[in-house]
């Protein structure tokens, strides 16, 4: 059964547009989980511009379900990530311009600072997944990294229509095999929706989905705990 993390940012994105303390994203995982998701996602960004210190806190203290922590691999983060001891770490690059996270993490390119943050998380008692594109190569040094888990990013799948999309899709499945193949746990996300969630959540071997804005977009019209029971419906919960 595929597994349904519900990233929670865009409750907080709401409460800093006007820097209140409404809506809270700590009320807003509870609902979450009676939505019935699996996990809560969420990513404390070096200059806290949703989620801040309080919000971690209070959502180890409160979720039951898994808690997964996106963060880059700066060493004041990883330095929380030790501390707080969400069930997982999901390392992802930030730059700090950028409105959501671009690309996945170059783990070829900067193998030594990803390991540090790795062993340092791993120690902690943290499972870690990277957050890579579905490039072989990246496969390849997270493997040597020996992880627990990568996240497939899905973006470019998201973007695309047509016979792309179709292209996308069989790029993702072919570098899903290879995750699995060097026995590491696949997870996907970024960019998903309701219209275009199954054909990801039918990849085989698919263990868990992160979705955030679109559960959240619906979540205004229909409510929380509806928005999350019918995305859970359509993963295949
Ligand atoms: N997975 C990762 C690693 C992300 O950085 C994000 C965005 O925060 C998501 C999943 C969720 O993306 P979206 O909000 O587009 O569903």
């Amino acid at each position: 059964m595929v597994q349904l993390g519900v990233n929670i940012d865009h409750v907080a994105t709401v409460r800093q547009a006007r820097r209140t303390y409404e809506p809270d994203p700590v009320w807003a995982a509870a609902l979450v989980e009676l939505g019935g998701a699996d996990g809560i996602t969420t990513h404390l960004r070096e200059d806290r511009r949703h989620i801040n210190d309080r919000d971690l806190r209070l959502l180890r203290e409160t979720v039951s379900v898994k808690l997964n922590l996106e963060m880059a691999c700066e060493p004041e983060i990883v330095e929380i990530a030790c501390r707080t001891k969400p069930d997982q770490a999901t390392l992802v690059p930030e730059k700090r311009e950028e409105i959501t996270t671009e690309g996945g993490l170059d783990v070829v390119g900067q193998y030594d600072r990803v390991a540090e943050a790795v062993e340092k998380l791993r120690r902690a008692g943290v499972s870690v997944s990277l957050f890579l594109d579905p490039d072989p190569a990246q496969i390849e040094a997270a493997a040597r990294l020996s992880v627990d888990a990568v996240e497939l990013h899905t973006g470019r799948y998201a973007l695309a229509s047509g016979a792309e999309q179709k292209k996308e899709l069989d790029t993702l499945r072919r570098v899903g095999a290879i995750i699995r193949q060097a026995g590491l746990t696949l997870h996907a996300g970024h960019g998903l929706t309701y219209r275009n969630v199954r054909p990801v959540a039918d990849i085989d071997g698919m263990h868990e989905l992160n979705i955030g804005h679109s559960i959240i977009a619906r979540a205004i019209m229909v409510g929380l705990k509806d928005a999350v029971a019918e995305m859970k419906r359509l993963v295949g919960g």
